[in-house]
């Protein structure tokens, strides 16, 4: 038969990788897909850039509308990354009657609705598995693997960069800035890294996440997002004291009003196996009405990871060529006409434990205001550090887990926290998750 021609669009950290393992695993690659798979075309910006992969037998352009152009081209790979042009190739790519194999998280969460209408009505398939978590098969799981479930909640780390920046805080002590740069230099961050450590690429992913899990439209700009940028030594060092690890996670649930939807740094209890996924390690906890809690682990980023994640989705790109576009999986998980309208909450309803750590002038009654403020807003605490003043300050840093409650509560409950006289500065909040079986 034939080989299936690939056009790739990007030969950075994932298009290289990708190259690599389609050429070292061609044997068993073929045999899975049953065809050869050949990459034919491929674009980047700088031709005279040094690449990662051989590029023996492939045409070369620094224009990637000839790659989405070219007649011989059947699967578009899009490995650029971006809004734009990402979705305007892959709109072209889609409507010359190409499939398309992508890891642009942000292109799909932003622009997906658009796509996926797009490739329905050509009849192609646009797939995205690398767009989550890298190498962990996460879409196809939730997607086919837990078709049968009603999915409770969804709890993930999944920004390697954050976790690797984290882990070497807690580990080595090391600063943030410094360890931002090793994660750009393994080439795990994004082209603009502020986009891993404010949370906008774990929001990109936790949006394709709570779409394919519940059934709703990718609505990236209602997910609540709060990155890693505030998070101090001390928070991560007091929160060992107390039996808690800080992680960056995407939580996405079913509450009875509508679907919280949020990133943000989070204390998990260390006896939690989530607690315990370090470095660049990604991991996602799903928990399914009939199946219970389940968790998928494995390199959130990298070159092979990723390509791993990129060339499954070629292989099932090639074996559907020939399928009816009505029986394929759908693109969403749920038919295009199914999908529900479930309001995604607003921060404000969103009801959760936390971490408060505050500066008090060490005289008598400070507590005791602290805690009344609390109490009053029917805030109950369940555990209270107070640590000794640290060299040269006259403040003693407190350190408050409460149990849960509405964020609006406590929003009310830091603000006269704050405007007492006895408190310096600001309170540092950082959210709680049990991740117990029932969300308790
Ligand atoms: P890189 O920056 O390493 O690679 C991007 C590639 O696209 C480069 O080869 C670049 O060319 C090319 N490119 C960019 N813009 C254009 C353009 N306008 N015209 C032609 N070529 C262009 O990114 P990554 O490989 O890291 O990421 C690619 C995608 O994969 C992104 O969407 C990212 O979010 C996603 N992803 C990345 C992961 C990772 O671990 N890195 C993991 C999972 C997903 P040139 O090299 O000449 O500059
Ligand atoms: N920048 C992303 C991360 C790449 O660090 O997780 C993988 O999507």
């Amino acid at each position: 038969m034939e080989p299936v021609k690939i056009g790739i669009l990007g030969l950075g950290t994932v298009g290289s990788g990708t190259v690599n393992v389609l050429a070292r695993n061609a044997d068993e690659i073929s045999r899975r897909a049953g065809r050869e798979i050949r990459v034919v075309h491929a674009a980047a910006r700088d031709l005279k850039r040094p690449r990662a992969c051989s590029t023996e037998g492939i045409r070369l352009t620094d224009k990637p509308e000839e790659v989405v152009n070219n007649p011989e081209v059947a699967v578009v790979v899009e490995l650029m990354g971006g809004y734009e042009p990402a979705r305007s190739l892959v709109l072209r790519a889609i409507e010359n009657g190409k499939h398309v194999v992508t890891a642009n998280k942000a292109m799909i969460a932003a622009h997906g609705n658009e796509i996926f209408a797009a490739a329905q009505k050509k009849g192609v398939m646009v797939a995205f598995e690398a767009a989550v978590a890298g190498g962990i098969p996460i879409i196809k799981t939730i997607r086919e693997g837990l078709a049968g479930n009603r999915i409770e909640w969804l709890a993930g780390i999944i920004n390697g960069t954050c976790n690797y920046i984290l882990t070497e805080m807690r580990d080595r002590g090391a600063d943030f800035g410094d360890v931002l740069k090793e994660a750009q230099q393994l080439g795990y961050a994004e082209a603009d890294p502020t986009f891993d450590v404010e949370g906008i690429d774990a929001a990109h992913k936790l949006t394709i996440l709570a779409a394919i899990a519940f059934g709703v439209p990718l609505q990236f700009d209602k997910a609540y997002t709060e990155g890693i940028s505030k998070i101090t030594r001390l928070d991560v060092e007091y929160a060992e004291q107390l039996g808690y690890r800080i992680k960056l996670l995407g939580l996405a649930r079913r509450a009875p009003t509508g679907i919280e939807l949020r990133v943000h740094p989070t204390l998990i209890p260390e006896r939690r196996l989530i607690a315990n996924v370090d470095g660049v390690m990604n991991a996602v906890l799903v928990k399914g009405d009939a199946v219970g809690p389940t968790m998928y682990y494995g390199a959130g980023a990298g070159a092979d990871p990723t390509a791993s994640a990129v060339v499954a989705d070629i292989v099932d790109v090639v074996r559907t060529l020939t399928a009816d576009p009505n029986n394929r999986v759908p693109h969403l998980a749920f038919q295009p006409d199914q999908l529900s309208n479930l309001p995604i909450l607003p921060i404000d309803e969103v009801e959760t434990a936390y971490y408060l750590r505050l500066q008090a002038h060490d005289k008598p009654g400070v507590l005791a205001n602290v805690t009344r403020i609390l109490g009053d807003l029917g805030i109950s605490i369940e555990a209270i550090l107070q640590k000794e003043p640290r060299e040269g300050e006259n403040t003693v840093p407190v350190i408050i887990l409460t149990q849960r409650v509405l964020e609006k509560h406590m929003n009310q409950a830091i603000a006269k926290i704050e405007a007492l006289s006895s408190i310096a500065g600001k309170v540092m909040r950082i959210r709680l998750e049990h991740l117990n079986r029932d969300w308790k």
